[in-house]
């Protein structure tokens, strides 16, 4: 979902000791957070597990216990070295997964815990998690670009560049945002980028909790008009066809362009 074109243009190199990509347990998921890690790595050697809710690179779980995501498609390697770059930085004031190790085209980070913010919306905490997330958007625009190393772009705060629920962990019990992950369209720019996205995630995927939006206003503190948070989701989108025209196939991209049409139809 979101930021993915659906292209995956080539394997991840593979690394000693691990198995070869065709034997990899594709698709083999498992649900939850750190709690449930230790049940499917049972027994399963050094094969890796893919995480879920990766929708652009190859993410897996190593035995060591240790995240590997290997980015692939276009620019790899530059999304790649921005994530680094913000997950190095940004550690001590936001919660982000440390980086381990740059491994080639993967990169070793520690595990967060919690339950991923997409399936807590499917299970009903859409209010909770959407207050989270407003709130985490009103501390990363409290920080200074000039943390992180080489930070494209202009402006004067850090946009994630695919915020939403679809990218963060929680403990709703402790009213918490665990890991705020995937920062490799990271760059300096406004705040509402990030805000009207995670309202594009809301909207799109899961258009039956478009009033608990109010959440995700009430957490950030203020609500941007309506006009400019709709022109931000168009230009995404459009931003999404552009990537999917440059790496094809034809449907990643007429995907992509039905989506930018079906922006112009919402309304507030
Ligand atoms: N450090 C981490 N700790 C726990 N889970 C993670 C971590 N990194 C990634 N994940 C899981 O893997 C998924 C895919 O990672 P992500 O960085 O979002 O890749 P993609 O760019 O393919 O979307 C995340 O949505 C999350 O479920
Ligand atoms: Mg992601």
């Amino acid at each position: 979902m979101a930021a993915s074109t659906g292209v995956h243009q080539r394997r991840c190199t593979v690394q000693a000791g691990g198995t070869t990509p065709a034997k990899r347990p594709r698709g083999r998921w498992f649900a939850g957070g750190t709690e449930d890690l230790t049940g499917p790595l049972a027994g399963i050697g050094d094969e890796r597990v893919r995480l879920p809710h990766g929708y652009t690179n190859e993410t897996e779980l190593t035995a060591a216990g240790d995240v590997r995501k290997c980015y692939v498609g276009k620019d790899a390697k530059a999304r790649q070295r921005v994530e680094a770059a913000c997950l190095t930085a940004l550690t001590t004031v936001l919660p982000v997964p440390a980086v381990v190790a740059v491994e080639g085209d993967a990169t070793l980070m520690q595990l967060r815990p919690g339950e991923h913010g997409q399936d807590l919306l499917e299970q009903g905490h859409g209010e909770a998690v959407l207050l989270l997330a407003g709130q985490l958007l009103r501390r990363l625009g409290a920080v200074s670009p000039a943390l992180v190393m080489g930070l494209g772009g202009q402006g004067e705060h850090v946009v994630h560049g695919d915020f939403g629920p679809q990218n963060m962990l929680f403990d709703l019990g402790r009213e918490s945002v665990t890991a705020v992950l995937d920062w490799e369209y990271a760059h300096r720019g406004d705040p509402i980028e990030d805000l009207a996205w995670c309202e594009w995630i809301v909207r799109m995927h899961h258009p039956d909790q478009v009033s608990l939006l109010r959440s995700l206003f009430a957490g950030y503190g203020e609500r941007p008009p309506w006009a400019a948070r709709r022109q931000i989701m168009i230009e995404k989108c459009e931003l999404f066809e552009e990537r999917s025209r440059a790496e094809g196939p034809e449907n990643a991209r007429a995907l992509w362009a039905e989506r930018t049409q079906l922006v112009r139809t919402w309304h507030a």
